[in-house]
């Protein structure tokens, strides 16, 4: 699969989505959690703001805002396939007080109105646009003056570092084999093509400067396996 194919790759997602939490937990060893609670610590959301949630999946960072909101607040996820976006609301359906509302649509051309959200986020998304810099403006042009956004995903090393060696061993010896053994070969393939396209962090930084971003940070995460770029509009 051609990384950056927007077709493809709602297709790619619809067909993960049933096993793609239950994925994610084991090939993590349930370490997302902790990078996606690492995230929201550093972004501070607040009771009454209203956030949004791009490449949003099965809901699991737009969940946890809405919690941490509560009360007043609001919440919005947005993906592109609709079968996350199912297990999402079946995930909300077990806590109704969370104001949660899901959207399908493209994180790159939202169509929601200029300057209406005190936060965004994003959790392995930026990597699977077709337009990383797209995705970076219109995430800028949703917050209001002073807005903070933060976007989790994979760390681009240095290709001839330890630490990248370690990464593309990761996926070739750890993930990929895992997913063979339930039939997802090929979508978990796309993983190492994704992030060999991917923007490094001072790229990511540059990015977000260009799409008029004030305050920009990327900082690394588990050794610098992760990466987290926080901005401020
Ligand atoms: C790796 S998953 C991450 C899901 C979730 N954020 C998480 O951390 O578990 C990437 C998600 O991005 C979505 N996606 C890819 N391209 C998109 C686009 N252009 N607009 C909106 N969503 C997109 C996919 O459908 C998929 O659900």
């Amino acid at each position: 699969m051609k990384p950056g194919d927007a077709a493809a790759v709602e297709q790619l997602f619809n067909d993960v989505a049933p096993r793609y939490d239950r994925f994610n937990d084991l090939l993590s060893l349930g370490l997302h959690r902790q990078w996606k609670r690492q995230l929201i610590a550093w972004l501070r959301p607040c009771q009454g703001e209203r956030w949004l949630d791009l490449c949003c999946g099965t809901g699991d960072l737009a969940l946890a805002l809405a919690r941490t909101v509560r009360p007043g607040g609001e919440v919005i996820g947005l993906d592109a396939a609709g079968a996350p976006l199912e297990l999402a609301e079946e995930r909300r359906s077990v806590e109704p007080w969370l104001n949660v509302q899901w959207l399908q649509g493209d994180a790159m051309a939202t169509a929601l109105p200029n300057a209406s959200f005190d936060g965004v986020v994003m959790a392995y998304g930026l990597r699977n646009l077709a337009d990383a810099g797209a995705g970076l403006a219109e995430m800028h042009r949703l917050l209001k003056p002073g807005g903070r956004a933060g976007v989790l995903d994979f760390n681009r090393l240095p290709e001839a570092s330890l630490s990248a060696a370690f990464q593309r061993q990761y996926l070739r010896r750890v993930v990929v084999p895992a997913a063979a053994l339930a039939n997802l070969e090929p979508q978990y393939a796309y993983l190492e093509a994704s992030l060999e396209r991917f923007a490094s962090g001072a790229e990511q930084e540059a990015m977000a400067r260009e799409a008029g971003f004030a305050v920009v940070r990327h900082r690394p995460l588990m050794a610098g396996q992760m990466g987290v770029l926080l901005l401020q509009a």
